[in-house]
């Protein structure tokens, strides 16, 4: 009886969610154990939120409309702790559909979950349309989303008779970048953090350029040797092709839509074809999912697969490309400048507008100069240094980086004087050395999760997990509970 209900109300949410944003939705199974509510229920709401924090004059009391998810069917209300996810580049529903381990751990802990956007992502756009023109993008800052954050999680409390519950917050990648700096800059509101995959270090500027190419092409070596061996032999092929600008037959080759007429054009298919093999290392899940796009379970094994399927190298660099730009397996050709955009984040920054908000935000604060060099890495060389970065960012965005900011202004290698922090990271996934790998103190707590990429940790539960992300997520409910418990203590103990 159970099972027919099931299929009827993942099918209703599959239907709503598909409408609404084009997603599959397949995630959130409904478990019922001990007879208890475990499926989520979402509510979609906006927050009239304040322009700018930090500058009376510029936008006087001016407001805009941000968007969280609210999830109160588990919360033991006025009680429970509140579980907040600092919401980072994209649509937040597809943070949400793809981190059901904050959703099973509030059923368990009777917890409130919000999901809130970020500003200038989704449909939180302050201006509508207008959002990504000078000097309106002006207003998209790391320290603006904090105080949103801030300010929404203050207001919500209040209305919702949740003043005395702790808050921990959640967040992945950029997302769990926030979550460390929303326990370091408002210890007032929040409790603990759960960074999962959060490069705090190199995208502060503290790390090695290498770092990244380096790490993605270990996963595909870790797989075979000979994999990375096709994949640099195909890049050999390809550059001696581009040398000799037989670009027609590159063009039949990769089934581009139009062939390449100059060394732009060669540069960017390489960017292209690059970003493929990152996407694939950072969403090396067990199982199929459809998170940044759609990816069969364990895509670097089957890009392997591909590169070492019979002797046409050029054709396997293709169908491995397939995997990510060609899905549906409908694509006719590769059209170069449609399917991958070039901007200040080397490991991509997406497609549509939230591309636009990440680019700038890869202009201003946060720093991504990672190169590959074909020595370290099986990609081409391709560089992308601090001075490459400035050129671009001033001539697409009229700015100029400040590469020591984030450093300065988030504690840089000064973490240690905070509390309450996990920084989770899985061994195949090429941020994670970009990140905190050893324990700071006793609150401040590494874990690794040997074979997990990209933030596993943050997912729901899934029959093919690693055992290590059985571990790390047991590790994480505990010491949650623990920071939840002692903040109740502390609060009862203040006049
Ligand atoms: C902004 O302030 C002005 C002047 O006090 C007031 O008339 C207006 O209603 C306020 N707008 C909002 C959205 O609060
Ligand atoms: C996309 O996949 C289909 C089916 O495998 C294939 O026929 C087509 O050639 C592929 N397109 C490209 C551009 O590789
Ligand atoms: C990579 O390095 C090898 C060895 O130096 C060189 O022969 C090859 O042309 C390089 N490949 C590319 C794509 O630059
Ligand atoms: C996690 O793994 C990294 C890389 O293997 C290692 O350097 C680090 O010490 C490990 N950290 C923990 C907490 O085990």
């Amino acid at each position: 009886m159970s099972k027919v209900l099931v299929v009827f109300k993942v099918f209703v949410t599959l239907l709503f969610v598909d409408v609404l944003h084009g997603l599959p939705y397949s995630h959130f199974q409904s478990k019922k154990r001990n007879g208890e509510e475990r499926e989520p229920h979402i509510t979609e709401l906006f927050f009239t939120q304040t322009l700018d924090h930090f500058n009376f004059n510029s936008m006087g009391n001016g407001t805009f409309n941000q968007r969280y998810l609210l999830i109160d069917n588990f919360w033991k209300k006025g009680y429970g702790p509140i579980f907040f996810y600092t919401g980072n580049e994209g649509d937040i529903w597809e943070f949400a559909l793809n981190s059901g381990f904050i959703t099973e751990l509030a059923a368990q802990q009777r917890a409130l979950v919000i999901f809130a956007e970020h500003r200038f992502y989704g449909r939180s756009q302050p201006f509508g349309k207008d959002s990504f023109l000078i000097p309106q993008i002006g207003l998209l800052t790391v320290e603006q989303a904090l105080a949103d954050y801030a300010v929404l999680l203050t207001e919500l409390r209040q209305q919702l008779g949740a003043t005395e519950c702790p808050v921990i917050v959640f967040g992945g990648s950029y997302g769990g970048m926030l979550s460390v700096y929303m326990r370091l800059k408002y210890p007032n509101i929040v409790t603990g953090a759960l960074a999962a995959s959060a490069p705090i270090l190199s995208t502060a500027g503290m790390g090695d350029s290498t770092q990244f190419f380096t790490d993605v092409t270990t996963d595909f070596e870790k797989v075979a040797p000979e994999c990375t061996n096709a994949v640099r032999r195909a890049f050999q092929e390809l550059k001696e092709l581009a040398d000799n600008r037989v670009f027609s037959h590159i063009q039949s080759e990769l089934l581009l839509c139009k062939a390449p007429t100059s060394e732009q054009d060669i540069r960017h298919l390489y960017l292209l074809l690059r970003n493929a093999f990152t996407l694939m290392a950072m969403l090396d899940y067990p199982y199929s999912t459809y998170f940044m796009g759609k990816m069969p379970a364990n895509p670097v094994k089957v890009a392997c697969e591909t590169m070492l399927r019979g002797s046409d190298l050029l054709a396997n660099l293709r169908n491995t490309a397939g995997i990510v730009y060609n899905t549906t397996g409908t694509l006719a050709c590769f059209d170069l400048y449609g399917l991958f955009i070039e901007c200040a984040d080397p490991t991509g920054c997406g497609l549509g507008y939230d591309s636009l908000a990440w680019d700038y935000q890869a202009c201003t604060e946060i720093s991504m100069c990672y190169e590959s060099n074909n020595v370290t890495d099986m990609f081409p060389p391709l560089g992308f240094s601090e001075s490459d970065r400035e050129e671009y960012c001033f001539r697409r965005w009229g700015v100029v980086p400040r590469p020591n900011w984030l450093k300065t202004q988030f504690f840089g290698d000064e973490l240690s004087s905070t509390s309450n922090i996990i920084f989770s990271n899985g061994n195949l996934d090429p941020w994670a050395n970009g990140g905190v790998r050893q324990s700071l103190s006793p609150s401040l707590v590494a874990l690794n999760i040997s074979g997990g990429a990209h933030h596993l940790d943050l997912r729901g539960s899934n029959d093919a997990d690693p055992v290590s992300v059985i571990i790390a997520r047991r590790t994480e409910a505990n010491l949650i509970a623990q920071w939840v418990d002692n903040e109740r203590i502390r609060l009862r103990k203040s006049p």
